[in-house]
């Protein structure tokens, strides 16, 4: 089905799609655009948006569009008036960005948040793009063997390598990831596949930043599949890249879809402003 209001631009042939024709700082967008945002949304997984100059109120208007808004920890929380706001900042002194390794938002959580929405308002004069990789296609291409072997596996998702990454100010080195989840304070379950709620479609639920084995295993066991699976879900035909600009706008599925932030700037400053959108508990059917 085409687009009447809105024009869609993919920017892969698997994941990811510019959208032209829309302002999003106008206060009452109507339906019928809004219906097609939501549309392209489902089908491409990750929108993009130029030239959008917004404010955090545009921002956070432009989520609740969506849903409700997922407020931040207190600890992430800044002052103001939106606890939703989360500010994504590299300074040139940092060795490290935020979303450095391959994951979907917040799967540590027992309620991720279905999608997040990240505005660019500070850029590095080259570098700091964001990939996205689409986790319907991660599933659809495994044997049915494979398939057979996932579907009903349950796996265990935490916040050791995060918390212990930010103590030791690097990525943990590969074979230590038993190590990693002794670190871990946060932790839940979900089906390794998932079942979307609104497109009913299967997709991959793992990352490497949160997932720290597979339930009813240690995660030495865990860890040859797991890394198998990380492996596949972002081959470079299931991801996109993009190139921001200042005032530029994605807002990607967080149910479909894993992201990484290219850590490529180092010695230059990078400010993106976000919210996320409130999920719903994930689900195998
Ligand atoms: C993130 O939300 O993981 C960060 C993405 C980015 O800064 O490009």
């Amino acid at each position: 089905m085409g687009y009447e209001h809105i024009e869609v631009r993919p920017l892969s042939g698997s994941i990811g799609a510019e959208i032209f024709g829309v302002d999003l700082l106008e206060e009452n967008m109507g339906d019928a655009v809004f219906a097609e945002i939501h549309r392209a949304f489902l089908e491409n997984l990750v929108i993009f948006f130029r030239d959008q100059n917004m404010d955090d109120d545009v921002l956070a208007r432009f989520g609740r569009r969506f849903g409700t808004l997922a407020p931040l920890p207190p600890h992430r929380q800044v002052p103001g008036k939106y606890p939703e706001l989360l500010i994504v900042e590299t300074k040139p002194e940092d060795k490290m960005v935020f979303g450095w390794e391959w994951h979907s938002d917040t799967s540590h959580l027992e309620t991720p948040t279905l999608g997040s929405i990240l505005y660019a308002k500070v850029l590095p004069p080259i570098g700091g793009d964001t990939m996205f990789a689409n986790q319907y296609l991660a599933y659809e291409t495994l044997s049915e063997g494979m398939k057979a072997l996932l579907d009903g596996m349950v796996s265990v998702h935490a916040n050791g390598r995060i918390l212990r990454t930010l103590a030791e100010g690097k990525t943990p080195p590969p074979g230590t990831e038993a190590a990693s989840a002794g670190w871990a304070n946060m932790s839940t379950e979900h089906p390794v596949v998932r079942t979307h709620p609104d497109t009913g479609r299967k997709a991959l639920y793992v990352n490497e930043m949160h997932t720290e084995r597979l339930k009813d295993m240690t995660v030495e066991e865990s860890q040859p599949l797991l890394q198998f699976l990380y492996n596949h879900a972002v081959r470079p035909e299931f991801t996109c890249r993009f190139k921001w600009e200042v005032n530029s706008v994605a807002f990607w599925d967080n149910r479909c879809a894993m992201h990484l932030a290219l850590n490529d700037y180092t010695g230059h400053h990078r400010l993106m402003h976000r919210v996320q959108v409130k999920g719903t508990k994930p689900f195998a059917a």
